[in-house]
């Protein structure tokens, strides 16, 4: 057991170092020093540490990149390759047209379990321009690869108990037995997936359905597409139905109808 903690401590912190230091900061780097940069780096940093560079709004363990792997440039992990040339966009959740700054602000409140960006402010200029940046030669109006988490084909009904096996097989080295993550230095290099510092049930990572297609092509970390999607569902199902925070107004979701099936309230 230690020594598997041990593997993981190493094998987590080289993985998140990768995400960040490759051809994304070659990119930034050919960048004119100047405030437009700033603000993308700004984006940036938020976007891969989102608990520092947002303090004010975030309590928890959390960052935009936890889920939205490579700060957004992963298919089926959310990818935000062309995102500000197609919002605004109806949501049926709120029932309104939402703007890019209210979906990330979304987010923030429910994924983050914090509190929105006041519109205008540096943090969130930084998110949009990084977004832009990063969408740089998708055409406006059209999306790049691999939008949302995909979908699972074939899973049958979920059973917990073989989930929480494979949770302790194949997660639990890295998430922790108790799904609280892992800190190192005061920062979080691995997220916790449930628990206080973890996304609220407010969250469509909290819905079995987006979580076990995130988990099925994203995870064990570098070595996605490697569980079946019964295995995926499964432990999906084990990960959600552990307590979390709970999302004040969630009563005011759905207003119209369309509430998904396997939204936890
Ligand atoms: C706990 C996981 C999680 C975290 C953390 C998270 N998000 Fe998300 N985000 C999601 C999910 C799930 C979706 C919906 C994907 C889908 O539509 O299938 C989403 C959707 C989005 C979208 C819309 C994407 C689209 O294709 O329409 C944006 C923009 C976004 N998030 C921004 C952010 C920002 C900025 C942060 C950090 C402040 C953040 N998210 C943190 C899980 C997360
Ligand atoms: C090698 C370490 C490692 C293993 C093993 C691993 N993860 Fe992860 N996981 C991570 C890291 C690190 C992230 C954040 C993404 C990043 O930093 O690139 C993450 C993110 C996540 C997220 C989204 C963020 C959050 O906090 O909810 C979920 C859900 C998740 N993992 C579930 C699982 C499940 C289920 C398994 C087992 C099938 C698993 N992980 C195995 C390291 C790991």
């Amino acid at each position: 057991m230690m020594r598997r903690l041990i593997f993981c401590v190493l094998a987590c912190a080289t993985l998140t170092l990768h995400a960040h230091a490759d051809d994304l900061d070659v990119a930034l780097d050919k960048l004119a020093p100047g405030p437009d940069r700033d603000a993308i780096l700004l984006g940036r940093n938020i976007v891969f540490d989102t608990p520092r560079y947002a303090a004010k709004y975030v309590s928890g363990g959390i960052s935009c990149a936890s889920c939205h792997i490579n700060g957004g440039r992963q298919a089926h992990a959310s990818p935000w390759y062309g995102i500000v040339g197609v919002m605004p966009a109806y949501s049926a959740r709120s029932a309104t047209v939402a703007s890019l700054e209210q979906r990330i602000n979304e987010c923030f409140r429910r994924s983050e379990n914090g509190s929105p960006l006041p519109f205008g402010s540096a943090e969130m200029n930084g998110l949009l321009a990084y977004m832009s940046f990063i969408s740089k030669g998708v055409p406006a109006g059209e999306f790049g690869p691999g939008r949302g988490m995909g979908k699972l084909a074939g899973a049958d009904r979920p059973d917990a108990l073989h989930g929480k096996t494979i949770y302790g097989q194949k997660c639990a080295a890295c998430h922790g037995a108790n799904g609280g993550g892992l800190q190192s230095n005061g920062s979080y290099s691995v997220p916790p997936l449930w628990g206080d510092a973890s996304y609220n049930i407010g969250a469509s990572m909290a819905r079995v359905g987006p979580a076990a297609a995130f988990i099925k092509h994203n995870m064990p970390l570098g070595q996605g597409d490697t569980l079946t999607d019964q295995e995926a569902l499964d432990v999906a199902y084990y990960v959600t139905r552990q307590p979390r925070p709970d999302l004040a107004g969630k009563a005011a979701d759905w207003p119209n109808g369309g509430k998904p099936a396997d939204a936890r309230y």
